[in-house]
């Protein structure tokens, strides 16, 4: 039960008449000393209330929350580290209840009076002292909970998961989701996928953080319910065992995988990834006899039950090539399927060529159990790449001779002239094989992602792109595309 009725909360005494304890579920007031004076150090931080049932000081009004954080690892990460059987004092800080977390600076809660009543992360961990909202629990008061991660990391849940054992906020602040793009991130239309407050609104979470009305980027408040949730790591949408359009990563990367004739924009496909794995992708051809849908990658199959995150969110173990020592717990937090290593073997934001040297094929592809060797991976990715390059270069010939000006205004390839025509259908597909890989340092890159969620379909609808060209506007590819094309193993 998630609210505890009106009938079993014998000590209510509605203290405010408007928001009556049996009209307003979410909060409910009492009658007995909600906490004992903190001292003065602790800066203003109430801790539990009752240390036995696990009540917060909070939990006693909002009873909502309560519920549901002390379901969370939150709620035991005291008990989590006393258990370990290594704990110390330098341990603590991250484990219970102070500075850490929230907009504080100086020592409060246990870091200043280290009293059971601040042990576990609870409510003021995020929120701050509530002593002022407590004693008057006004508007005014409210001790709202960020949900940015600061500056270096200083306030919010970075705070405590960063460190060579759980470095989820540097390997995050490396990510694209840390470096939205900031006009995307700020336009209707746009920033319910391009940005974290954004997306909250867009799943119903509307101003009751502390940053309310300004832009933050998709922090860990935003894939994370911090008072938990029933999916496992308490994200707000399942990664794991759901049908694709309902996972997590779905919520966002899912945008025109499908030419829009509408769109000044819509010959290029924008973020087509969730199209891609379940085969419903892309511009067919007449003459394309597979129905959508139907070449689903085996990445996109139940085979796959992570989806997304199983190659793009997966954590390994890095230790020191001549010791063997550990060195860092790589969290997947950089969201990269197979990410680019720094010399030390450790996952880095930034690009490199495709190589099982450069890259860890280990963790999403082979540590997943899915593949059994990184050679054989690698060369079925080095393949599919080569075979899409070839494909897309050979339309991209016959498509220059359609219209040679390409997609500047006039000819066959022309966005804004209304019209929806079968070389602009062939356009998409060959952007859709190529997407996000214009400003990579290697072209072969180009195609690794079209490689890796689905090579059959993307590789099926340029041929038959190829074909309905050449059909359509009697043009042939040169001699030396058509031989390469020959050429290509499995051709
Ligand atoms: C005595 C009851 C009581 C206690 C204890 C209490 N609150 Fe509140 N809280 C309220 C009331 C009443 C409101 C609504 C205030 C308003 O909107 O005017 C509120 C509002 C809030 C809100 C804003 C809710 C929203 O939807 O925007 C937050 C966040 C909040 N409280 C956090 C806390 C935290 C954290 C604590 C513990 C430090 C706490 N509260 C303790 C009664 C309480
Ligand atoms: C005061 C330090 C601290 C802060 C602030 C903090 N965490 Fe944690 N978090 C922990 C610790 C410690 C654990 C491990 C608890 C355990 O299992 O014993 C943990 C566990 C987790 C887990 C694992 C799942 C679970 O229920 O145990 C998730 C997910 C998580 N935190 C997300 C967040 C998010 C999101 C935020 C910010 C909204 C946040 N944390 C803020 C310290 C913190
Ligand atoms: C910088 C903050 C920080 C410090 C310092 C810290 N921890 Fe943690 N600890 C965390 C976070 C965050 C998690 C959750 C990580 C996750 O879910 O991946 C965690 C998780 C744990 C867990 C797993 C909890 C469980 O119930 O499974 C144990 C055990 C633990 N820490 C012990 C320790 C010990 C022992 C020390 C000191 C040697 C320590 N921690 C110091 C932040 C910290
Ligand atoms: C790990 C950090 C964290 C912890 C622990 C936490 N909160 Fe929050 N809380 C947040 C963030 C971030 C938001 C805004 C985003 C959201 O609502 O999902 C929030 C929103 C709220 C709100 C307003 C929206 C709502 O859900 O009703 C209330 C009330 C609240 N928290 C109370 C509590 C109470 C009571 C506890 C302890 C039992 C608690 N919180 C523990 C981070 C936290
Ligand atoms: C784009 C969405 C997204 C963002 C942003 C995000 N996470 Fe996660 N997080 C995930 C996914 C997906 C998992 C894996 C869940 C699973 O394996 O079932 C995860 C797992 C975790 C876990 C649990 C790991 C364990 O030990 O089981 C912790 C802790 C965590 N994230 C903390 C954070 C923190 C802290 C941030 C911000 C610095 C953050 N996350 C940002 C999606 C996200
Ligand atoms: C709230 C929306 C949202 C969610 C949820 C989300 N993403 Fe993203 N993601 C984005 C946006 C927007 C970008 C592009 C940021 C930019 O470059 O402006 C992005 C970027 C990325 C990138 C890097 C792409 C690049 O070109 O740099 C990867 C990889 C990625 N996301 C994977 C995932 C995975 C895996 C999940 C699920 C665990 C996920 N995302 C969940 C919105 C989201
Ligand atoms: C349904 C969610 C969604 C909507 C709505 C959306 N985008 Fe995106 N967009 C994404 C995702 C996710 C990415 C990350 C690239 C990828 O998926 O490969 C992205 C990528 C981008 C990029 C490339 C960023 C990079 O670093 O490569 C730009 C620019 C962009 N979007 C602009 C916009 C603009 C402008 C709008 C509004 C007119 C918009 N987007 C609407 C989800 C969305
Ligand atoms: C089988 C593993 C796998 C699965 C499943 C998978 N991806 Fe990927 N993804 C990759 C690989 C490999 C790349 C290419 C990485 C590169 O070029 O550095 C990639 C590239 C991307 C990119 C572009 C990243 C960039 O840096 O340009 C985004 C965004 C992305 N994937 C999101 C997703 C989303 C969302 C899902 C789920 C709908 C998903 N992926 C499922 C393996 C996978």
């Amino acid at each position: 039960m998630k609210y505890l009725s009106c009938t079993r909360v014998l000590s209510v005494l509605v203290l405010i008449a408007s928001l009556g304890a049996c009209t307003d579920e979410e909060i409910v007031f009492r009658d007995r000393e909600l906490f004992e004076d903190p001292p003065a150090v602790a800066l203003g931080m109430l801790g539990y209330s009752n240390l036995e049932t696990g009540l917060t000081t909070c939990g006693n009004c909002h009873i909502g929350p309560q519920g549901d954080w002390a379901e969370t690892g939150h709620a035991e990460a005291w008990d989590g580290l006393q258990n370990s059987g290594h704990a110390q004092a330098f341990c603590e800080s991250c484990h219970t209840t102070n500075e850490l977390g929230n907009t504080l600076t100086e020592p409060a809660g246990y870091n200043a009076s280290p009293e059971e009543r601040y042990h576990d992360v609870t409510c003021e961990s995020c929120h701050g002292p509530g002593l002022a909202h407590v004693q008057d629990p006004s508007n005014a008061t409210i001790p709202f909970a960020p949900i940015d991660v600061g500056v270096d990391n200083m306030q919010g849940c970075g705070e405590c998961h960063q460190g060579a054992h759980h470095p989820f906020a540097e390997q995050w602040e490396g990510s694209g989701h840390a470096n939205v793009t900031g006009f995307a991130a700020g336009r209707d239309g746009c920033k319910n996928c391009h940005s974290g407050n954004g997306a909250l609104a867009k799943w119903g979470v509307e101003d009751a953080y502390l940053e309310a009305g300004a832009t933050v980027s998709i922090t860990c408040a935003t894939c994370h319910d911090p008072h938990g949730s029933d999916n496992p790591a308490n994200l707000r949408f399942a990664v794991g065992g759901v049908e694709i359009e309902d996972n997590l990563c779905s919520q966002c990367h899912d945008r025109r995988s499908e030419p829009d004739p509408t769109s000044s924009h819509g010959l290029h496909p924008h973020s087509p990834e969730t199209g891609l794995l379940s085969g419903d992708v892309g511009w067919f051809p007449p003459n394309l006899t597979i129905d959508r849908g139907e070449i689903i990658a085996s990445h996109g199959s139940e085979g796959n039950d992570r989806l997304c995150a199983t190659c793009h969110v997966t954590s390994s173990t890095v230790t020191d090539a001549a010791t063997g020592e550990f060195v860092i717990n790589a969290v997947g937090h950089g969201f990269n399927a197979i990410p680019c290593l720094n010399s030390e073997g450790i996952p880095t934001a930034e690009d490199c060529g495709l190589s099982t040297a450069e890259r860890d094929f280990e963790t999403g592809c082979t540590g997943a159990g899915c593949h059994t060797s990184v050679t054989g991976v690698f060369s079925a990715t080095s393949t599919a790449v080569a075979r899409l390059a070839a494909l897309h270069d050979e339309l991209e010939a016959l498509l220059a001779i359609v219209d040679p000006n390409g997609e500047d205004a006039g000819g066959e390839i022309d966005a804004r002239d209304g019209l929806f025509t079968l070389a602009e259908g062939a356009y998409f597909n060959m952007e859709l094989a190529a997407f996000g890989g214009s400003d990579r340092p290697d072209p072969g890159l180009a195609y690794t992602a079209a490689a890796a969620h689905n090579p059959f379909l993307t590789e099926q609808l340029l041929i038959a792109s190829i074909a309905a060209v050449e059909d359509e506007y009697g043009v042939s590819a040169s001699p030396s595309l058509v031989r390469e094309r020959m050429l290509k193993p499995g051709n």
